[in-house]
């Protein structure tokens, strides 16, 4: 492989956009190439990030010689498709989330990668934005002592034009797999595996799931309260409690932010500690520890591991038993 690695995106929609602005800011990486379903779309992408090259299909993308890695930017009814494409030639793939529709599809990802030995990891961008690693930080220093309650919630009122993928089930829609994913992946990469699930549910007319309440509970005693929602803008924040202190993660919690409050119980103290604004829209950092991996000759993630995806696809897959949510993919 080459010292600087070479991207491809594949799917040319609003979250590529973002990525590809990003991806100029990562070291030891180049946006060489993108696919889309029409040459026109793909060329308009690749005049505005400066790629050498433009494919008007996935599969032209996924056999260019010259690209070391794929980012899988289509709505999530694709992503087990297109992730199998890209490695079935044997490119190492960043996949967005969701990062599949349930659990099986994910293994059958995750065990194909593996056979291949092909790097895939999925996109989940918080797990590798600075405010999040000092909450790891923190954590694993045992400033909030045994975590005893954690709450997160992610919610917004979809503005027009509205994506077809929010509410189309064919297209995976609705606010869990879109939106929930971030309350629940903060409470499992927290807390682990829950022992107990319960979760309450509103329908929109095509059958998504438009609000979404979530409660897990813990062997040790533990409670996570999760929340995800297409009808409100909520305040995005999110707490994890300690029974030496707490934080709380302000607006847009999963996203870049600029402050995190700490609270000492012990020395019934608040401190807020600082973090420079991010250069681009965050997702630099994941696309640099994909290029970091890459360049170390890893196929998995130390960081965000396929198991931690597996338990997240798991989880989402027992909340949709829960309260009645199939998509197609469910059936085959
Ligand atoms: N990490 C984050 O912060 C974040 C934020 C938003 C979204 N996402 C995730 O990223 C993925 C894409 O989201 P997005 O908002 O970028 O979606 P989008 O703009 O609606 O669609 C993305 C692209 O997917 C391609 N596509 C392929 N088949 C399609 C089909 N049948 N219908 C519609 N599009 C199709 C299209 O690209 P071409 O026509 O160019 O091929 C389209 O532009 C989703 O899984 C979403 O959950 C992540």
């Amino acid at each position: 492989m080459s010292k600087t690695i070479r991207w491809g995106i594949l799917g040319c929609g609003k979250i590529a956009r973002k990525f590809a602005s990003d991806l100029a800011l990562v070291k030891n990486a180049r946006l060489v190439a993108v696919g889309a379903r029409s040459a026109e779309s793909a060329k308009t992408f690749s005049q505005e990030f400066n790629s050498s090259k433009a494919y008007g299909s996935y599969q032209q993308l996924a056999a260019d010689e010259d690209v070391d890695v794929i980012y899988v930017a289509t709505p999530h009814a694709f992503h087990y498709e297109h992730v199998m494409l890209c490695l079935k030639r044997k490119k190492a793939v960043l996949c967005e989330k969701a990062f599949a529709i349930n659990a099986r599809q994910a293994k059958e990802m995750i065990a194909f990668a593996r056979s291949q030995k092909v790097f895939l990891m999925e996109a989940f961008w918080t797990r590798f934005l600075p405010h999040y690693q000092k909450v790891k930080e923190l954590i694993a220093q045992n400033k909030i002592g045994a975590i005893k309650y954690i709450h997160a919630e992610f919610g917004f009122k979809p503005s027009a034009p509205i994506s077809p993928r929010i509410y189309d089930l064919a297209l995976g829609g609705g606010s869990l797999l879109d939106i929930g994913v971030y309350p629940i992946f903060f409470a499992l990469d927290l807390l682990g595996s829950p022992n107990q699930i319960s979760a309450t549910v509103s329908f929109t007319p095509s059958g998504a799931d438009e609000q979404c309440a979530i409660q897990l509970t813990y062997a040790n005693g533990a409670t996570a309260q999760l929340f995800s929602s297409f009808q409100s803008n909520l305040a995005n924040g999110a707490d994890v409690v300690g029974d030496l202190g707490r934080m709380r993660l302000t607006h847009r919690f999963h996203g870049p932010t600029t402050q995190l409050e700490f609270y000492s119980t012990t020395q019934e103290s608040k401190q807020v500690i600082e973090f420079e604004v991010a250069k681009g829209f965050g997702y630099e950092y994941e696309a640099q520890h994909v290029t970091d991996c890459l360049l170390d000759g890893l196929t998995e993630s130390p960081t965000r591991k396929l198991e931690d995806t597996l338990l997240l696809m798991e989880t989402l897959d027992r909340i949709r038993e829960k309260i009645g949510l199939r998509y197609g993919a469910d059936k085959s």
